[in-house]
């Protein structure tokens, strides 16, 4: 990619994605919704492609992932048994002059001297009668005493809005302060107290508006999973370890939407969960537990893998997704959380970020990234949850831990016990179960052992379509050099995506349009690849403005045929066509014949 300044780049890329139908705004002819965002014709391509490749490895080339297709709407006791309708919020503050909402930790520290007033009354009173009063107090920040006339402006429009017609600011005092987020970059103003917004989309069930009738649009697919955990354990005849995924949209009602499709209102997740054996089960099946000895690929999964051998393995497998779809590795991050980002039940997390243009720089000036997925060890919380919600049992019967618990020593057994219930108890009582009946529910829980039954524990790659697609579409983008139809070199911008994904694969083209001859055997090219891969067929104006447009779109792959294919120059290249690389530029002599098998092979 050429260097340029970040938002420069963005812009480009932006305009670039309105420009070829990648992605637009939504409603784009009312003016547009924020943090909603449609994809066009080659948007829709791309996006379908990330998403089939990714079924494609997660659950078709695999025996071990089932896959699910749940609606968006749930029954909305499963936000509560998640903890999203109590605790899936985000702290917001409001801008007391503009009313514009932001989050409240994204507000950049300023810093600068205050202006802070007690109230104000009105000015021009009628003889006798009471000056009318607000006792509101407020603030504004500006970056010195130079600019006093700014804040006094910002007072009297915030005691106007509260109904003063000609106020007059009272109790004015200055003070300074140091990287304050209490007041909004955009204008000085004082912001409102954070208050915690969330993000879940409400809406009725039925014609009735009633809090019974209430529901959610689904914040993620994960949820779904969780709750048909044992159906489809049952109907695909699964043994743990095994893995239930499932791609669709999720809603969340984001305070602020920003950086084009980054954090959208409405977007699609791709979400596995691998549901694994604790790790006392796999000491009792297995002797001992495999943890990782060194990074990179642990290889096939064995038995002996407990929780991080499964966490290490996920984060490989999914880096390799992305690499294989033409993500440098160079351009990705693996960022383990520390322990006070964790999630509550999380045993550890590992986010997959991707170097965006807009990300931040670390100390070195290095791209931070900004997170395509997180892989989250999440223990048994999920299953527990509905568990206790449901009233259903989320166990599995394991028939080889049953067999190997009979042959366990006393020691063995007391040990592995020991820390079930430990770790069990401790779940319950953070659900707020009272110590009493929760350590009866852990003791029942852990004697279950013995009898083969256990919740599953669970590893969670959960990625987002859109954060994919703009991943890929800002790899691809580059600008260089090509030499326009008389030669001369001209830039030109060339989305090189990876064939695999793709929009477009190949693109055929005749040289001229006006000679029928040349026009029907490109029309018999196009309908032989058709079947095989998206083919987009070309006949309008110059060979070289046809591949420029084909460039932007990121085809990989152009075909022409020129008179030598119709056999004009001899039999030999007879039925040959031109095979252009839009990465190269080179150019190859292919026979017809073998252009499904050699283009196939490329975008595979
Ligand atoms: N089930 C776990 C879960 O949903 P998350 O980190 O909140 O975890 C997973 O979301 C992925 O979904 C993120 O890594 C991101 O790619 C995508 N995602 C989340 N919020 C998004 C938003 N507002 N806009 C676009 N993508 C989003």
């Amino acid at each position: 990619m050429t260097e340029s300044k970040p938002n420069d780049l963005m812009e480009r890329i932006v305009s670039l994605c309105k420009r070829r139908g990648l992605i637009f705004q939504s409603s784009e002819i009312y003016g547009g919704i924020n943090g909603f965002w449609d994809y066009g014709p080659l948007g829709a391509e791309l996006k379908r492609n990330v998403k089939d490749y990714w079924w494609r490895l997660m659950t078709q080339l695999r025996d071990d992932v089932a896959g699910l297709d749940a609606t968006i709407i749930m029954h909305p006791r499963i936000w509560e048994a998640s903890g999203h309708a109590s605790t899936f919020a985000d702290p917001m503050v409001d801008c007391l002059l503009t009313k514009k909402r932001y989050r409240a930790d994204q507000i950049e520290p300023q810093s600068g001297l205050v202006f802070h007033y007690s109230g104000a009354e009105e000015g021009a009173t009628p003889a006798g009668a009471k000056p009318k009063m607000s006792g509101e107090p407020y603030s504004y920040l500006v970056p010195d005493a130079k600019h006093a006339g700014r804040a006094r402006q910002a007072a009297r429009t915030f005691y106007q809005q509260r109904g003063l017609a000609d106020p007059h600011p009272l109790g004015e005092r200055t003070e300074s302060v140091e990287n304050s987020t209490r007041y909004n970059p955009e204008n000085g103003s004082l912001l409102t107290e954070p208050r915690l917004f969330n993000l879940m989309f409400k809406t009725y069930v039925g014609p009735v508006e009633s809090a019974e009738n209430m529901a959610y649009l689904r914040p993620e697919t994960a949820q779904a999973i969780f709750a048909q955990f044992k159906t489809v354990a049952e109907v695909s005849r699964q043994k743990v370890p095994f893995g239930i995924c499932q791609i669709g949209k999720a809603f969340r009602n984001e305070i602020n939407p920003r950086n084009f499709t980054f954090r959208s209102r409405e977007f699609e997740q791709m979400e596995l969960e691998f549901f694994i054996r604790p790790d006392e089960v796999v000491e009792a099946i297995c002797g001992a537990v495999a943890r990782p000895q060194k990074a990179g690929h642990p290889g096939a999964p064995r038995p002996d893998w407990g929780w991080q051998m499964w966490l290490q393995y996920w984060v490989e497998e999914r880096l390799a997704f992305y690499e294989s779809i033409g993500l440098p590795r160079s351009s990705l991050v693996e960022y383990w959380q520390k322990p006070a980002e964790l999630a509550h039940y999380a045993r550890a997390t590992v986010d997959i970020l991707f170097k965006f243009p807009f990300s931040k720089r670390d100390d070195k000036g290095e791209l931070a990234g900004e997170e395509l997925e997180g892989v989250a060890a999440r223990s048994d919380f999920d299953l527990s949850q509905h568990q206790r919600f449901s009233g259903k049992a989320m166990t599995v019967f394991d028939e080889e831990l049953k067999a190997a618990w009979a042959k366990l020593d006393d020691a063995k057994k007391a040990a592995l016990t020991g820390r079930y219930f430990d770790a069990r108890r401790a779940y319950l009582v953070k659900m707020n179960e009272p110590p009493e009946p929760a350590a009866r529910q852990a003791q029942q829980e852990a004697a279950a052992l013995a009898h083969g039954l256990y919740i599953p524990h669970v590893i969670e790659p959960s990625a987002g379509v859109d954060r994919l697609a703009l991943a890929l579409i800002c790899n691809a983008y580059c600008e260089d050099q090509a030499p326009d139809d008389k030669g001369k070199m001209e830039k030109r911008v060339v989305m090189r995506f990876s064939p695999r994904i793709a929009p477009l694969k190949v693109a055929v083209f005749p040289l001229l349009k006006n000679r029928p001859e040349l026009v029907a055997k490109a029309r018999q090219v196009r309908d032989l690849l058709r079947p095989l891969m998206t083919v987009f067929y070309d006949d309008a104006g110059a060979i070289g403005r046809r591949y420029r447009r084909q460039d932007e779109a990121g085809t990989p792959f152009g075909v022409t045929v020129d008179f030598d294919t119709l056999g004009e120059q001899g039999e030999s290249l007879k039925d040959t066509v031109t095979l252009r690389d839009r990465d190269t530029m080179k150019q190859e002599r292919v026979k017809i014949s073998q252009l499904p098998a050699l283009l196939l092979e490329r975008i595979q």
